[in-house]
């Protein structure tokens, strides 16, 4: 693949639509006034009030690029206000405050976002609730606190159900040492109903979370582990029909998920996401997978009777393709991302050269590159990487750990310099890590292709016929 220096940038297509900052401000405030009017209804502390304003200009200000969008800042206030008639229900049955399930709060929030620094605030401002409404005990305070942080970070990894139970009985565990050494510091009895609470909390955060989270993806659009991980079942039916219909792709898709899994696991984003939105990025070939190189015989080529604009229409069409049918299978929109963005606006240079070459008027670059948008997480800038490189190195010739690591760098150094990466929080450093990443999975799998002497025939060629002898640079076709 030849990199794109010096090509000039198009505007990008498909922007986001940006609402006007007053609606956002207003937005805001609506939300903060009816918390607000809820506390104060329900005569919860000032101190309260205050707290959630605090948090709210955290949330919403000061984290700058990474402040909470309207949708989980909305989620979150619900969620915050559900714990007021929780904890006045049990005030009003004379039971213990350690009855209150705030550690489900922080696991409800760490499945859905995946964020401890929001846990954290979220949790402390759960906790601070708790402790205000039964009295301000400040020890108390604490004990949830910390136990719902204990929890948060046991269901951190949750990839099977089971795992939220043992974040159940960690809450438990937790809970009750830490109320064991309050009782014990502080020279007084051990109060059975608080003991039996304690345990208690654990079920119930458990059966909580188990039951709630399910319910807040589907209310507010969010995607756990737990979904990804069905998602990333064959026996889904964008899947088995990927896997029918356009086998290459799918095989393509495979190797592109694992190269994205292991480089997201490297600079520390989401991997899971990362693998199962790149088994979903090509889905948009099913329709016409005889025109994509990983489903074509050797020596095959589809696109020989085609004039380059056709070709690159059937082209760029996988993107509005896969959208479509992400639709039809109500794919969340976390995934979706992945089919939109996995080209970005890059060229589809092959056939924009070869339409040069054959002398055709009026070649616009635009016209040959893809609608957009741009990148615009970590993830889906990963998988539009782990794309190009895992074409690229599919048509080298004879690959050799030198040879890839050469051709990695070239095809993250032209999306660097196309300015594919501009709207995503990928640094250099982490550029350089997941070309290393890259370069030692790709050597690794084609180690066996170049040692075994079973692959190579009489003439030195490769009996797979991955050679891109067809006339068409796999890497520049797809
Ligand atoms: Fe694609
Ligand atoms: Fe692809």
């Amino acid at each position: 693949m030849k990199p794109t220096r010096g090509i000039k940038r198009r505007k990008q297509v498909n922007k986001t639509v940006q609402r006007p900052g007053w609606v956002y401000i207003l937005e805001v405030v609506v939300v903060f006034l009816l918390v607000e009017a809820v506390l104060f209804t329900a005569k919860v502390s000032p101190l309260v009030s205050v707290f959630y304003l605090l948090i709210v200009i955290y949330l919403k200000i000061l984290r700058g690029k990474r402040r909470l969008d309207m949708r989980s800042f909305l989620s979150l206030s619900l969620l915050f206000l559900i714990y007021v008639p929780m904890c006045r229900f049990i005030i009003s049955q004379g039971w213990s405050p350690y009855y209150v399930p705030v550690p489900a709060a922080a696991m409800v929030v760490m499945l859905n976002y995946r964020d401890l620094e929001l846990v954290f605030v979220f949790a402390m401002l759960v906790s601070f609730l708790s402790a205000e409404m039964f009295g301000g005990n400040l020890y108390y305070f604490w004990i949830v606190f910390l136990s719902s942080v204990v929890g948060a970070l046991m269901a951190r990894n949750v990839r099977h159900r089971k795992h939220i139970f043992q974040a159940g009985v960690a809450v438990s565990v937790s809970m009750a040492i830490l109320y064991l050494l309050y009782v014990y510091a502080s020279g007084g009895n051990i109060v059975r109903g608080n003991l039996i609470a304690v345990f208690v909390n654990g079920v119930l955060s458990f059966a909580i979370t188990f039951v709630g989270v399910p319910l807040f993806e589907v209310m507010f659009g969010t995607l756990t582990n737990i979904s990804l991980l069905e998602w990333a079942d064959t026996q889904q039916p964008l899947l088995r029909k990927l896997i029918m219909e356009a086998p290459g792709t799918y095989h393509h898709s495979l190797v592109v998920g694992n190269l994205a899994e292991a480089a997201a696991e490297e600079v520390g984003a989401n991997s899971l996401l990362a693998r199962v939105g790149a088994y979903y990025h090509d889905i948009g070939k099913i329709p016409r997978a005889e025109y994509f190189v990983e489903n074509q015989a050797k020596g095959q080529n589809s696109h020989e009777k085609l004039s380059p604009s056709m070709s690159k229409l059937i082209l760029m069409n996988h993107v509005k393709e896969g959208l479509d049918l992400a639709r039809k299978y109500h794919l969340p929109k976390q995934i979706t991302d992945f089919i939109a963005q996995h080209h970005g606006t890059s060229l589809a240079y092959y056939f924009y050269q070869k339409a040069i070459d054959e002398g055709k008027q009026d070649i616009r670059e635009e016209d040959f590159r893809y609608p957009g948008p741009k990148p615009q997480t970590k993830e889906t800038a990963i998988v539009l990487l782990a794309d190009t490189v895992e074409a690229a190195v599919r048509s080298l010739p004879d690959p050799n750990p030198d040879k890839i690591a050469l051709t990695v760098k070239k095809v993250i150094d032209a999306k660097v310099i196309d300015g594919q990466l501009d709207e995503c929080d990928l640094t250099f450093r982490d550029l350089d890590k997941i070309a290393r990443i890259f370069t030692k999975v790709l050597s690794s799998m084609y180690h066996q292709r170049i040692t075994y002497p079973d692959s190579k025939n009489k003439n030195g060629k490769e009996k797979n016929g991955k050679s891109g002898k067809n006339g068409l640079s796999k890497s520049q076709k797809d």
